[in-house]
């Protein structure tokens, strides 16, 4: 399909795309802010609020004994409270809300509340959790023990540990609630990735109805997952503000309690041992991931089983054991972030690859291209047969179009003739399974509006937050009736028009809402195809075409759309219709770990260049390869985009954003100053991006394929360049270890352990 622009893009750059911040307030409008707790983990003594009572601008003030319904927002398992009750679990849980005449006088009034603590020992580590076994879901154990007797007898193993450190999701708009009052109920307008799940989260902490809730979303300034759960929490304390004092309440965080209150990319803890062959191919793989889950299950339980779906990342595993823990620590709830633990998992695969080559003295990316997934090797670990094989082809292509082994070459020279700059480069892949892994969230709904002008309306349970979603569900449309994409519109997601709507995530929001509107789209035709037949007398199919409406005949008759749909009108037809899809075929066991829980995979490789200063450890990635498989694209400016954007979050994630924390619990990253997201500055010198131009084998609309999250995890490549750099330091006889993120820093200390080994 055709690379249309992004339907806000002007909108955007010019500030006229409306956000939740910027709907414009009644000037009684409440202004929230919750008091949270200074510790980790302590019992609360006594919690005295009359001081914030008392503080100048203060209406209102909640605690969890005011809740009328129930003091839980949990989304698949209980345990995530909106308020802290007797106990406190992380430091800044909050313990109270404040609602204030304006957002200042509710800051200054949560500092006037005097808590007493009875402080306990918390847990804080995952290591701490592992030996502890405090887990918010039981551990998860696929495959079985023989992995141990193959991989004592393999020609050559490694035993690796790699400590992931997690990521903030520093999307642009924090997150943001306004709720109002109507008739029939209340009007969230919202930041989320999930307007149903906000809707009933409202509900339920009201002691209402889902259908006296109505909840909104336009347009979210980036979600990356942060927003899947974790903007319902600031709709349900608006919402009860709302409904207590009858009055309009926006719950807007500052970035800086953003950044200390909500969940972010899981750190994790992983451990490969993988073995192989005197030839290099795999004989099996034993893994374990542990999650740094925090204090509550929120998504972690489907977060920790993609890790485990993707610690095979696209090499056949004849046999494996995988163990994934689930953590609990006394640390923020971590949630969704682009790839939802499949990077993590992926990433601890792709470091032991690394470690196994260089132990069986094979060319990283030969050992990568020995193990990929082909006819007769195509069982993943989870028992689902790959049956696209689109990797050894990419990666060849891609290995020509990156003059990959000559530069290779080059760069072995160049590190021998110069000791102090030296480069270093990395092929890698990606195959990322598409589907949500919880069978029944792979439902959508949409609804298509014809109007008696010709204009269209398209409207599903997708939310918008800078991928595209809306321009290529408009371009479905457009498509299916032949009109140019003026005439079609994408209106605001709502619980009202869609119910029941999945989270946009999982990278599925095109394939499921993209397929419910074309569904919807053909249901019309069908029925205008019959008003034609049966009352304008036309014979055969009708074609949409150029703003036209023809019948397929020889000589045929046509009419301008908009005269075609008016006619249909006059006869009585009716000209709206809903969509609904299920993507088909999927099926799994968690418990036994087998079964098929992806549609299908995305694929992809990237080339990363290198180059590191050895006297200070500071680098810059000169150039990147990208061969990326969409499918045929929906969008392919839009695709390009998520393509780069995914990239670049992804090295981010790997290089330079540290998420850490002091000894008490307090996270240090709590604003741009302390977190380092990638600036212009860090892009690459070189970017080349090209479509591996093959259609998806399912039937997905248009045969596209997602690509959402998948480009994230290309930025491997980055770090395993990063990695390749410092090994050039024992000519390639050994391989340091390196910490993720690879910071300048990080990066010096990787330099030191590889002179070590070289001596
Ligand atoms: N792109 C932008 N610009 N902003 C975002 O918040 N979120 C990512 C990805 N790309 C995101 C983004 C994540 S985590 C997912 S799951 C997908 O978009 C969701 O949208 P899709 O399913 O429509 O691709
Ligand atoms: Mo994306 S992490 O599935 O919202």
């Amino acid at each position: 399909m055709k690379p249309h622009p992004h339907e806000s893009a002007k909108a955007h750059v010019t500030g006229k795309a409306l956000y939740v911040d910027d709907v414009a307030l009644p000037s009684d409008c409440l202004y929230v802010v919750t008091g949270v707790s200074e510790h980790p983990k302590a019992r609360l003594l006594s919690v005295d609020l009359q001081g914030v009572w008392r503080s100048s601008g203060v209406v209102d003030v909640l605690t969890a004994a005011d809740i009328p319904g129930e003091n839980e927002v949990g989304a698949v398992l209980p345990g995530d409270t909106l308020l802290a009750d007797q106990h406190v679990e992380y430091v800044a849980q909050p313990i109270f809300a404040v609602a204030a005449t304006s957002l200042k006088a509710a800051q200054r009034a949560v500092h006037k509340a005097q808590i007493q603590y009875d402080i306990e020992s918390p847990t804080l580590s995952v290591a701490e959790a592992v030996a502890a076994q405090t887990m918010v879901s039981p551990t998860r154990r696929w495959g079985n023990e023989k992995i141990v007797e193959r991989l004592a007898q393999a020609h050559y193993c490694v035993d690796q540990e790699l400590y992931i450190r997690g990521q903030e999701h520093f999307y642009l708009e924090p997150q943001a609630s306004f709720v109002t009052l109507q008739d029939d109920g209340l009007l969230v307008v919202t930041s989320s990735q999930h307007p149903g799940e906000v809707q009933s989260a409202v509900a339920r902490v009201l002691g209402w109805h889902m259908h006296k809730v109505t909840v909104v979303c336009r347009r979210m300034g980036g979600g990356f997952g942060g927003k899947e759960t974790q903007a319902a929490p600031l709709a349900c304390l608006a919402a009860l503000f709302a409904t207590r004092r009858n009055k309009a309440v926006k719950y807007r965080m500052l970035r800086h309690h953003d950044m200390v209150q909500t969940g972010k990319r899981h750190d994790f803890a992983t451990k490969v041992k993988l073995g192989c062959d005197a030839q290099g191919l795999l004989v099996g793989g034993d893994f374990e991931v542990a999650g740094k889950c925090g204090y509550s299950p929120d998504l972690s339980d489907g977060i920790v089983d993609r890790a485990m779906f993707h610690v095979d990342n696209a090499y056949f595993l004849p046999d494996h054991r995988i163990v994934g823990h689930r953590c609990k620590t006394n640390t923020v709830s971590n949630t969704a972030f682009r790839g939802f633990g499949g990077p993590q998992g992926m990433l601890a695969m792709e470091a032991a690859m690394d470690a196994l080559a260089y132990e069986a003295n094979i060319e990283p990316l030969l050992l990568r291209q020995r193990n990929l997934y082909r006819p007769g090797f195509d069982r993943t670990p989870y028992e689902q047969a790959v049956t696209q094989f689109v990797l050894p082809d990419l990666i060849a292509q891609l290995e020509v179009s990156s003059d990959y082994w000559a530069r290779r070459q080059q760069i072995k020279q160049r590190n021998q003739e110069n000791p102090r700059w030296r480069h270093g480069i990395s092929l890698n892949p990606v195959k990322f399974g598409i589907s949500f892994t919880t069978t029944h969230l792979n439902q959508a709904g949409a609804l298509v509006h014809l109007y008696t002008d010709g204009s269209v309306q398209v409207n599903h349970g997708g939310t918008e937050m800078g991928q595209g979603l809306f321009t290529k569900v408009q371009a479905v449309v457009a498509r299916a009736f032949g009109l140019p994409m003026e005439q079609v519109v994408n209106t605001a997601t709502r619980t009202d028009k869609v119910p029941n709507a999945s989270p946009t995530a999982a990278s599925s929001g095109a394939d499921m809402n993209g397929m419910a509107a074309q569904i919807a789209c053909e249901q019309l035709k069908t029925r205008l195809t019959e008003f034609a037949q049966q009352q304008l007398g036309w014979q055969g199919e009708l074609r949409f075409s150029d703003g036209m409406v023809r019948s397929a005949q020889e000589g045929a008759q046509a009419l301008a759309f908009a005269d075609f749909v008016h006619k249909a009108y006059l006869a009585r037809v009716s000209l709206s219709e809903k969509g609904f899809y299920r993507t088909p075929n999927l099926q799994m066991d968690k418990d036994t770990g087998v079964g098929t829980p992806f549609y299908y995979f995305a694929n992809g490789a990237a080339v990363s260049e290198v180059r590191v200063d050895t006297l200070t450890g500071n680098y810059h990635v000169k150039r990147i390869d990208i061969l990326h498989d969409v499918g045929n694209s929906l969008n392919p400016a839009i695709d390009k985009g998520q393509i780069e954007g995914g990239f670049v979050q992804g090295m981010g994630w790997l290089t330079s954003e540290e998420l850490l924390w002091d000894d008490g619990g307090r996270i240090i990253a709590t604003g741009p100053a302390n977190y380092k997201i990638p600036t212009a500055h860090d892009v690459p010198e070189a970017i080349n991006i090209a479509f591996y131009g093959q259609a998806n084998a399912q039937p997905t609309v248009h045969q596209s394929k997602a690509v959402g999250e998948p480009p994230l995890m290309l930025a491997i490549s980055v770090w395993c360049a990063l990695r390749d750099a410092c090994a050039s330091l024992t000519d390639y006889r050994a391989i340091p270890e390196l910490a993720v993120p690879a910071t300048p820093e990080q990066v010096y200390y990787c330099l030191q352990k590889a002179n070590e080994l070289a001596s």
